[in-house]
């Protein structure tokens, strides 16, 4: 692994922020755009990350192994779909959600559909649970989906097109901040 030399450039800029011993506190950022560059954290993007912070790649695979924001396994081409699972969610309908990511994606989670499209997963509360159903897809979250709303998610991604995050209602738990209707 090897970052871009854009990449390069900005994760030594990253480090350059911290104070001198503790370029480690720079390992998330960096962690992250390794696996915007390659969709996922292979062990060798971590060891490269975890070397340029000075740190054992034991402690690298501690943190990309903490947060499930970081993929350690190869995911859709175009989107993994992280479902939550958690309460709020599940009584407004994740369970619904995942049998559409089993039958139209893939049987298992971390699977990759046959297409190379798209993988899923189940996770826990993402804190929109005032929205739920919901659905986050890389830095985006797809909030009160139904089933028929998610499958033509699904098939608008396939055919190239992006849809537009936040509520697929409408509705916003609060009054949106400026900027974000
Ligand atoms: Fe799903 Fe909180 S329970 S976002």
């Amino acid at each position: 692994f090897a970052f871009t030399p854009a990449n390069q450039a900005w994760a030594e800029a990253q480090i350059t922020k911290y104070p001198e011993g503790r370029q480690a506190s720079a390992i998330i950022p960096l962690l992250w755009r390794a696996q915007e560059q390659e969709g996922w954290l292979s062990r060798p993007a971590i060891e490269h990350v975890s070397e340029m912070l000075g740190m054992a790649y034991i402690r690298g695979l501690e943190v990309a192994t903490f947060y499930f924001m970081f993929q350690l396994q190869p995911v859709g081409e175009v989107a993994h779909f992280q479902i939550c699972g958690t309460t709020s969610c599940m009584i407004c309908g994740a369970e619904d959600l995942i049998e559409v990511c089993k039958e139209r994606i893939a049987p298992k989670a971390h699977q990759i559909s046959e297409d190379g499209k798209f993988s899923w997963e189940e996770v826990e509360c993402l804190g929109a649970c005032s929205n739920a159903p919901m659905a986050q897809i890389g830095k985006d979250y797809y909030e009160d989906l139904t089933v028929d709303g998610f499958r033509a998610m699904i098939d608008e991604m396939a055919a190239g097109q992006v849809p537009v995050p936040g509520p697929q209602n409408g509705r916003y738990a609060s009054e949106p901040l400026s900027g974000l209707t």
